[in-house]
């Protein structure tokens, strides 16, 4: 028997709309697609080889250093001394190894996940592809809505209805509601461009970041944490290459048996 990521008979699927209703489960996909989930995807994509996700502006300050960069935002506006915003288009290239992140609900949010899941992934639109085909097939799943300010952020749900979907398998009550929600709309973008984050986006001359986020899978690219500690969770690309799209073959493949049984 050879030894693989964990995986469950019975696995669920759950989804947080915030992080306090967050609950354990193998793996857990956090989703802050305005815009922390994009930009770390974005980050990586760039060349950046990990993005330190810390829970505060201190923590953040303190790892400053050689071979590193600092991101970040407060109120949607880059911090003061930091070398980027949160602005996912900022990250072409990357001059140093390691980006710094500190963001208001997104880095919390991964914090919160890597204390109660066995994995934590980060999904976004511009990834939704990628993440979709290494959740491994019966796995229990947590969808963690970074949401705004602990409340209920409208891109958040939708992007956790358009995975409930993707990934078929049994639901809870929170789940089946998120692909509800999704289902209501015809394309990705009008319920980026309806929440209140982007309207503060707007306010602040960035709607160009909600087209950015909009797209999907664009990038195939799925961040994964690969270590806690000190208030940050390290984030770096993970390397799936054994499994890539062996997920969403096995998936396919149990649809279509219970439908034969059926
Ligand atoms: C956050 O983590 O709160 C956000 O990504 C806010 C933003 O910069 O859009």
């Amino acid at each position: 028997m050879t030894a693989g990521p964990p995986q469950k008979s019975d696995g669920q699927i759950d989804v947080a709309f915030t992080p306090a209703d967050v609950r354990t489960s193998d793996v857990a996909l956090v989703v802050d697609v305005l815009r922390a989930g994009t930009t770390i995807v974005a980050a990586l994509a760039a060349g950046f080889e990990r993005v330190l996700c810390a829970g505060d502006i201190e923590t953040a300050r303190h790892l400053s250093g050689a071979g590193r960069k600092l991101a970040g935002e407060r109120e949607c506006r880059p911090i003061e001394g930091f070398d980027y915003g949160n602005s996912p288009g900022e990250f072409t290239h990357a001059p140093v190894p390691d980006l710094v992140l500190c963001t208001t609900n997104g880095t919390p949010a991964v914090l919160a996940a890597a204390e109660v899941a066995g994995e934590v992934l980060v999904a976004s639109l511009v990834n939704l592809d990628a993440v979709v085909d290494v959740v491994p097939e019966g796995a229990e799943v947590a969808i963690v809505c970074s949401g705004t300010n602990r409340r209920f952020a409208l891109e958040d749900a939708y992007l956790a209805g358009r995975l409930v979907q993707r990934l078929g398998q049994g639901r809870t009550d929170a789940a089946t509601a998120a692909a509800r929600l999704a289902d209501s709309y015809p394309d990705s973008h009008a319920p980026l461009a309806q929440g209140a984050d982007a309207e503060v986006l707007r306010a602040t001359g960035q709607s160009a970041d909600i087209d950015f986020c909009a797209r999907e899978s664009v990038f195939d690219i799925v961040p994964r944490v690969s270590k806690t500690g000190d208030g940050i969770a390290v984030v770096e690309a993970g390397d799936f290459e054994s499994t890539t799209g062996s997920a969403a073959k096995d998936r396919e493949n149990a649809m279509d048996r219970e439908q034969t049984s059926a």
